[in-house]
């Protein structure tokens, strides 16, 4: 009976310990869902040169590449829809926020040149994993692609991206950010010590930039809190799943029991779990007993070389989705 585990899911967010396997499986896992038909973007937010060596594209961009078909095909099977991949890069997506909220051309480059705004939208702890967050929302939103599958750093900052905007929420809803807001052009003690990073410029350009960015978040902190609200929904909804990647050793298998449990408390669910390299006849029972009777669980062998050829991915895919042509995973 096939496991239909990301059937019916419009985001899959793969996520695990460190170096356990997640960009590969979720390349595969990109893979397969575009064999059956879908239109895919695989999203790396960490990635490997590897990856886009193995996908034939130069480099992961901002943008969605596509995945020549040609590249795509092995010996016995075309692939019917299309992989796309892609990163997300913190200043780029900052920047087309701005441009997408301020309706001037002129004043929005006024603001994405502004000093305080460039080294606070890199400084602001969280603002990685809000970027990563928000262009997943706007991909959803696109309607460009029916899956988008999302590779994650290991586990503890995929927690931040789920926690981003949340995060993102209450800094724009904090007294420190308002009593800012309040007085762009007489700093306070406070916002001296905040801007005290910038000591490099002058007393004067300070303030100058102070009081455009103090403006400009003015303008901008209510779309970003909208797309907080949705962002998180988005990580909420039902088509969206969560796929967790281990190897079966003890210390990646007790941080992904830990990563399922948190998942659980946060009302994220959890799609199945991946065991990869498993090496070969393994006892799958001590396992089945420390995941939830319902997490269902997959195993991937070792393939014993580098994952690094599309037939690499294919092989992987093979243990993910069903020769038969049921896909394991489940079609979109
Ligand atoms: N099933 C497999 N068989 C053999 N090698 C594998 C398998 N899966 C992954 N690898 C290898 O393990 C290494 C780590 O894989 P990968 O980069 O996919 O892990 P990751 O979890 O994304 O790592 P990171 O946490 O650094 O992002 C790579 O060298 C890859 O080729
Ligand atoms: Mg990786």
């Amino acid at each position: 009976m096939a496991v239909t585990l990301v059937e019916g899911k419009r985001v899959v967010v793969c996520c695990g310990p460190g170096g356990v396997g997640k960009t590969s499986v979720s390349a595969a896992v990109a893979l397969g869902l575009a064999a059956t038909g879908a239109r895919v973007v695989l999203v790396a937010l960490d990635p490997t040169g590897r990856l886009a060596g193995t996908l034939g594209l130069e480099q992961l961009s901002n943008e969605p590449s596509r995945v020549s078909p040609e590249r795509l095909a092995s010996v016995e099977t075309t692939v019917e829809g299309q992989l796309w991949a892609m990163t997300v890069e913190r200043k780029q997506t900052f920047d087309d926020l701005v441009d997408g909220v301020i309706a001037d051309p002129g004043r929005a480059h006024e603001i994405k040149s502004n000093r305080i705004y460039r080294e606070l939208s890199c400084a602001i702890a969280g603002s990685q994993e809000f970027a990563a967050v928000a262009r997943l929302f706007e991909l959803e939103r696109s309607g460009r692609f029916d899956v988008i599958v999302l590779d994650t750093p290991p586990s503890r900052s995929a927690l931040d991206l789920l926690r981003a905007p949340g995060r993102l929420r209450a800094f724009l809803d904090s007294r420190a950010l308002h009593a800012f807001k309040g007085r762009a052009g007489i700093l306070g003690r406070g916002a001296a010590r905040l801007l005290g990073v910038f000591g490099r410029l002058s007393g004067v350009e300070l303030i100058a930039d102070a009081s455009t960015f103090f403006q400009l978040l003015g303008e901008i902190t209510d779309e970003m809190g909208t797309r907080a609200v949705a962002a998180d929904a988005l990580l909420r909804a039902s088509t969206t799943g969560f796929l967790l990647i281990t190897v079966a050793e003890p210390a990646p298998v007790e941080e992904t029991v830990w990563l399922a449990r948190t998942l659980k408390d946060s009302a994220l669910r959890t799609a199945g779990v991946v065991v990869n390299r498993m090496p070969g006849r393994s006892n799958l029972g001590e396992l089945r007993r420390r995941f939830r009777p319902h997490d269902p669980i997959l195993t991937v062998p070792d393939l014993r070389r580098e994952v690094e050829r599309i037939d690499d991915l294919w092989e992987l895919h093979r243990h993910l989705f069903d020769l038969r042509g049921q896909p394991v995973l489940g079609r979109p």
